[in-house]
């Protein structure tokens, strides 16, 4: 697979090109700036320990058969809206969650599309549009420490295809396929889970993650 991964210069972004390009993938980070997604690129190379190469996030998406989008929420729509003609019948990965900060923790920002993923589908609508690795964390995929065995990547999407393919890509992270957890609105609920893996963490001083039980 081919995979751009725009916004590829975050720390989401480089964990999970990281993973994807570990796994064999062909990865493109995409940037902004592609002096940026250059140097960041090379980085993920080195770790993964094969080619990486970064382009503007257009460019990267242009040319992908998978684009992930990982961009802070700020910023979310008018990238999506830039992007809407290159996203055309490509399969796209969101794992946009909406959080906000206060001194109580991180809260769910209010969407009006539901969830960042329903607006990324409202914003390119011939875009085929998965939510997946919301839960995962930049910390935990950047390590090089094998697969992330205790726990699952939630994929949700309207499109039985196309969830099949970004549940089978979640192998490259957690060494099994994701679990299908039903329609894109039920980014709605993957969204804002990970205020709560933030307050877990915080707590008890760990990474949590989430693993389904009973499957
Ligand atoms: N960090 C985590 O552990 C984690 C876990 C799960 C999900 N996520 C989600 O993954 C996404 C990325 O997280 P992150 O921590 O990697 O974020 P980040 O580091 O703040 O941003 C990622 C990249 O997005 C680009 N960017 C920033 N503001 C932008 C804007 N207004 N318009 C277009 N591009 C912009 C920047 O790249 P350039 O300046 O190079 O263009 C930046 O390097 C977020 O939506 C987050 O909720 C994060």
């Amino acid at each position: 697979m081919r995979i751009a991964v725009v916004g590829g210069t975050g720390a989401q972004g480089k964990g999970l090109a990281y993973r994807f390009a570990a796994a064999g993938h062909d990865v493109v980070l995409g940037s902004r700036d592609a002096g940026r997604a250059g140097q960041t690129a090379a980085t993920v190379a080195e770790h993964a320990g094969t080619a990486v190469r970064g382009a503007t996030n257009h460019d990267a998406a242009a040319d992908a058969d998978i684009v992930v989008l990982s961009v802070p929420y700020d910023g979310h729509a008018a990238l999506v809206g830039a992007l809407a003609d290159v996203l055309a019948d490509r399969i796209v990965v969101s794992c946009v969650n909406p959080l906000g900060f206060d001194r109580a923790g991180a809260f769910a920002l209010d969407v009006p599309d539901g969830s960042a993923a329903e607006e990324a589908a409202r914003l390119a609508p011939r875009a085929r549009l998965v939510g997946a690795f919301h839960t995962v964390s930049a910390v935990s995929l950047w390590r090089d420490e094998g697969p992330l065995d205790h726990e699952d990547v939630l994929v949700c999407g309207d499109e039985a295809e196309a969830n099949a393919v970004v549940a089978e890509l979640a192998t490259s992270v957690t060494g099994r396929p994701g679990v299908q957890v039903g329609p894109l609105r039920q980014a709605r609920q993957l969204e804002p889970l990970t205020a709560v893996l933030i307050a877990v963490n915080k707590r008890y001083k760990v990474r949590s993650g989430i693993r389904i039980g009973g499957l």
